[in-house]
């Protein structure tokens, strides 16, 4: 027996005899607590230190037209943004009231990956408490950065309940006149697969090969906002995909973004461009220039295709809608995320040309190979595997030495891409496919699509210990592909 869901950009089939193995089932915390429910809900350091509690719990909240149960920080989908400098210290007093174990990652943040710091091997049962302290590093850049849970088998299920939120950092970049002129504006991009009732549906990709994908796509958990052009006609997007497997393929039609940032640090020049893929884990900045005369523009996800299962998953599905439907994950488009529009005409101010310088690093002491594909793992099944092996807990898969630079070849050897991401340091782009970047850029996920292979440059710096690498489309990163990383001193 099936039933259907249809939306405007694809039709989704769904056996009823999966079971959905709902957070919010029998034993429930779903509380009645009232939040304020204020999308502009901001937590930021007061004299050096940042200290808030954040409580993670099952919360009906406002998505789009309609009420939805979701998983909330703090009651909201997205979580409040929180905002601290270089050199702030920070406390999070962290409050688990879901029904499964949880934690936290900050994503992009350069912490210690240990202790109380951006431990992602820490496990906060159901009903415990967790205190994370660190310090922001001095040398950390000012950018986008977020926060979501990462223990490993339940990450997909936990981001794409709403788990999510902003980590902003203030830094230089904001001082730049033009930048700090323009005005504004977060988007956290999340989709949400979801009853007509506003539950939680279980993906239904077998077996989440692909990656799953929500049928409503929300910015800031409204369905296409809108955004005012202001008068002096430089808007700046502060965008991240804190979606679990969703590409954006990002386009104002006819109207070019002007790219100044990527994953928390800022280019050297702005770089125009019409179209730009952001793939889960991803954080850009765009300023986007007015015209003289009043119109609207619209922000779009155009389509692509991000692979297939190809034979394997047209032969397990038995064919029919779900073979079909979901052998090649491509988004029909555009799809509408937001709206930008005039109040009033504008006088525009020029774009900064310089931004922040960015040093190369020196060359590598040591080069490795890590190739991302999926196959049969012994013990373990059907598997995304990285070098042939799926993620196991107890061992280490690489060593490191700390202050040392090193190149790692990133191959994709498979039929489907894979946004490569690496914690606790951020790494410079070399070349795709032999080609230098055509740009310099610090980032700490990179699309490394189907028969790519991408260079990148790490500095271990500052912090020792354990810390992962893996696919941020978080269905693969739970079925096997991440590695776990030891920065030895
Ligand atoms: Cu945003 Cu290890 O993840
Ligand atoms: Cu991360
Ligand atoms: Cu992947």
């Amino acid at each position: 027996k099936l039933f259907l869901l249809g939306t405007s950009t694809t039709i989704l089939a769904l056996g009823t005899h999966q079971v959905i193995k709902k957070l919010q089932s029998s034993n429930n915390n779903f509380s009645n607590k009232s939040y304020a429910l204020n999308s502009q809900n901001i937590i930021s350091s007061q004299n050096g230190l940042l200290e808030t509690t954040l409580e993670a719990s099952y919360q009906e909240v406002p998505l789009g037209n309609q009420n939805a149960y979701l998983l909330t920080y703090n009651g909201q989908v997205p979580g409040p943004r929180l905002e601290a400098k270089p050199g702030d210290k920070v406390r999070i007093h962290f409050v688990n009231n879901l029904s499964q174990s949880t934690n936290l990652h900050y994503h992009g943040l350069h912490l210690p990956p240990t202790g109380k710091g951006d431990n992602v091997f820490l496990e906060v049962k159901p009903k415990e408490k967790f205190t994370y302290e660190f310090d922001i590093p001095t040398k950390q850049t000012g950018g986008i950065n977020w926060y979501h849970p990462h223990l490993h088998g339940l990450v997909a299920e936990q981001l794409s309940g709403g788990l999510a939120g902003l980590f902003i950092i203030r830094d230089q970049l904001d001082e730049i006149p033009e930048i700090k002129a323009a005005k504004e504006e977060f988007l956290v991009l999340q989709d949400f697969f979801l009853d007509e009732n506003g539950n939680l549906l279980p993906s239904n990709q077998m077996p989440l090969m692909m990656g799953r994908e929500g049928n409503v796509i929300t910015v800031n958990g409204e369905v296409n906002p809108s955004f005012s052009m202001p008068e002096n006609g430089l808007l700046r997007l502060r965008i991240v995909n804190a979606s679990t497997s969703r590409f954006y393929n990002l386009s104002l039609e006819d109207h070019p973004f002007y790219l100044i940032a990527n994953d928390g640090t800022t280019l050297e020049q702005p770089i125009e461009l019409s179209e730009i893929l952001l793939t889960p884990g991803e954080r850009i900045e765009v300023l986007i220039k007015g015209d003289k005369n009043p119109q609207s523009y619209q922000l779009v996800s155009l389509p692509y295709n991000r692979g297939s299962m190809g034979m394997m998953g047209r032969g397990r599905m038995g064919g029919g809608m779900m073979g079909r439907g979901r052998d090649n994950i491509e988004n029909n488009g555009p799809i509408p995320l937001a709206t930008i529009n005039y109040e009033n005409s504008v006088s525009p101010l020029n774009l900064p040309t310089e931004l922040m310088p960015i040093s190369p690093l020196p060359k590598p002491q040591t080069t490795r190979q890590f190739s991302l594909n999926h196959g049969m793992s012994p013990g373990v099944g059907m598997a995304f595997l990285i070098n042939g092996e799926a993620y196991q807990p107890n061992t280490v898969q690489t060593q490191v030495k700390l202050n040392t630079v090193e190149e790692w070849e990133v191959i994709n050897t498979g039929v489907m891409d894979h946004p490569f991401h690496v914690h606790t340091n951020k790494f410079q782009v070399i070349s795709r496919n032999g080609v230098p970047n055509a740009y310099p850029t610090w980032k700490d996920t990179i699309l490394v699509r189907r028969g790519e292979t991408v260079r990148i440059r790490i500095p271990f710096e500052d912090f020792t210990g354990k810390t992962v690498y893996h696919c941020h489309i978080l269905d693969h990163e739970d079925l096997g592909m991440m590695g776990s990383l030891l920065i030895n001193s």
